[in-house]
């Protein structure tokens, strides 16, 4: 067919493909969701109904999009690791970072009501997204450790900030200011010495976030025989040591 006189704008386009044999990470993390939350009565510190809502957008997007091996998420953000290999969208980076995106943003909404007891957000709730490339092993593992660390970071924080307000009776401004240059045992004794609260038996979903992994698993045939099926599955352990990695190890190798 013969090209019309406006085909040359096509040219404009970039060409933003991925770096190949690169660790490719979609993040998403909400926008505003210190209001959102709060406009929508979340718990404080951590509301598990608005977390797992969070970890059931991200499975439907890792149902859709198969070359997402690992997702790891806290708080009101998702990181997705596709593989290293992979060919999904030519590894067009804006293709990628705007297909998980707004999967993920119409899944949150679209279970809302299975978590929440309204049938709808007050508002549309909006999710940014973007792609970093991570070309070795140590620099994959790095991130996600980076977000994990982040997560326990804030959720001493939070955790202590909260108890100080709602069972020790502090203002907002208060507790900040109590809170203000303390390190992390500093927190911990006042969980402790305070509010009788052992901060290492918090729940790991809370203290580590969420880890969501394909993996192969057995299942019984009606024969009688197994086969392996690949699955979802889900767990709130450490990431940052050896241990999830040797145990997890088809996670960095290439297939
Ligand atoms: P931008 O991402 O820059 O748009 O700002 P943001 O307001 O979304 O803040 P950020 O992403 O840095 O942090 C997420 C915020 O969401 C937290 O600071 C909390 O205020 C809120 N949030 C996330 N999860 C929970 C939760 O389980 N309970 C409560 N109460 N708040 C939460
Ligand atoms: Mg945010």
């Amino acid at each position: 067919m013969a090209k019309s006189k406006f085909e040359y704008v096509r040219l404009f386009e970039s060409d933003d493909r991925c770096l190949p044999n690169t660790w490719i990470v979609v993040r998403v993390d909400g926008k505003g969701f210190h209001k959102f939350s709060t406009e929508h009565d979340y718990e404080k510190p951590n509301d598990i109904k608005g977390l797992s809502l969070m970890t059931k957008a991200a499975t439907s997007v890792m149902e859709e999009f198969k070359d997402i091996s690992l997702a790891y998420g806290q708080s009101d953000e998702y990181s997705f690791v596709f593989r290293k290999e992979t060919q999904a969208y030519s590894r067009r980076s804006a293709k990628l970072s705007t297909n998980v995106c707004s999967l993920f943003t119409s899944a949150f909404l679209y279970y809302w009501s299975e978590y929440f007891p309204t049938s709808k957000p007050l508002y549309p709730p909006v999710f940014d997204g973007r792609t970093v490339l991570y070309p070795s092993n140590q620099n994959i593992r790095d991130y996600l450790s980076w977000r994990q660390a982040d997560c326990h970071i804030n959720n001493l924080y939070n955790t202590t900030f909260w108890a100080l307000i709602l069972k020790g009776g502090l203002t907002p401004s208060e507790a900040e200011q109590k809170l203000k240059g303390t390190l992390s045992g500093d927190k911990n004794e006042i969980l402790f010495s305070q509010f009788a609260i052992n901060y290492n038996s918090e729940s790991e979903m809370l203290r580590k976030g969420t880890v969501l992994i394909r993996r192969k698993v057995p299942i019984t045939l009606p024969n009688g025989g197994t086969r392996e099926k690949s699955q979802i599955l889900q767990e709130h352990g450490d990431i940052i040591g050896d241990e999830f990695w040797n145990r997890n190890n088809h996670l960095l190798t290439i297939s």
